[in-house]
Parts: C-alpha cells; structure tokens; sequence
C-alpha cells in the first residue's frame, strides 16, 4: 500500500523489503508492478551479497510505516536500512507519539529519542497526527518524522544507547 501511494507521487524505482516470504507473496498478489525489486531478507543480519545488493540500487530514500516499536523490526534492522541508504539521503517513519514523550523512560524509548536527535539524522520535518482509532474508538496519535542521513550510524551505537 505504501509503494501504491509513492508511485502516485511519481517515485521512479521502489525497492521493499521484509524478513516474511508471506510480505512478498501478498505484494505479488495484490499489488503487481509497484516493486522493481523486493527482498525477503533478516535486517539484522544480512548476508554481505545481500547487503552488496542492496548497496547497488543507490537508494536515496528509506521509508516505513508503524514499524518501530511495539517489537515489529528490531532497531538494529533499522539501523542496517539506515546505513544502507545514500549519503544525504532522505528518511520518512512514523511512530507512536509516547516514544518521543520524555516522561517515558523505558529503553527503547530512550534509546529511539537518542537515535533520533543523534548526529547521524538531521531531522527536516516532525508532525504529531491521529494515526488511526484505538479498538474502543479512541484517536491514537504518533508522530511523523522526515530528515536527511547525515553519517552512518556506527557499530557500537547501539550498545552505548543500551539496545545491544
Ligand atoms: C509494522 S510491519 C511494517 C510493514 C511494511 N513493510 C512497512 O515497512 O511499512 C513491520 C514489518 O517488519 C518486518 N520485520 C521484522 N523484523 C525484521 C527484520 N529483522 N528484517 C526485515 N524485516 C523485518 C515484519 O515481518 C513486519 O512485516
């Protein structure tokens, strides 16, 4: 659904990826065509083909949607996508508004905030919004945010924010 919307907004080359075959196979299925590529690949540990692969497509955006947190893709997944996008490359993700509220000590967050105002991203754009209804009706708000890859993240990030 998210390569559909990009394609509309005139995206030349989408490339998706995701660790399930079933991700594939439903794009496949219900979206022909969006993709030039998709890859069923571990982020976390990716094989140095895959990565070299991946390298190749030049990606000058990275994208996900609802993806962080909630123990859906592991920071350090995100962090191999981050480190395989270009240079000054740009990166949109959006997130649940609490993960950015400082009254929230729990690791992850903590170490998502760390990330996000790190030197490694210049943040351009964030953007509080009603992301959908809760199952008791209730408007769920998370933050969109959009900015510009400043350096690659180094190894040893994650273990000094406390996610290794
Ligand atoms: C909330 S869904 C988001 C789906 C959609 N592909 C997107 O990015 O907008 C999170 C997806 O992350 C995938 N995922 C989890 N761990 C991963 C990993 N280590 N490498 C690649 N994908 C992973 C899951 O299979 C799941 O489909």
């Amino acid at each position: 659904m998210m390569g559909e919307q990009l394609r509309k907004h005139g995206v030349a080359r989408l490339v998706g990826a995701d660790i399930i075959p079933e991700a594939k196979e439903a794009t496949e299925r219900d979206r022909p065509m969006v993709y030039d590529a998709y890859y069923v690949a571990d982020f976390c540990n990716l094989t140095e083909e895959q990565r070299e692969d991946l390298q190749e497509w030049s990606v000058n955006c990275l994208t996900t949607v609802a993806a962080l947190g909630f123990g859906d893709i592991p920071a350090k997944a995100f962090i191999e996508a981050f480190n395989i996008l270009q240079s000054k490359g740009w990166i949109a993700f959006n997130m649940k508004e609490t993960f950015l509220d400082k009254s929230d000590e729990t690791g992850f967050s903590v170490a998502i905030r760390e990330l996000i105002f790190s030197e490694y991203l210049d943040v351009y754009y964030l953007e509080r919004y009603q992301h959908r209804l809760s199952m008791e009706g209730l408007p769920l708000y998370y933050f969109a945010i959009a900015g510009r890859k400043n350096a690659d993240i180094p190894d040893d990030f994650l273990t000094k924010i406390g996610l290794a």
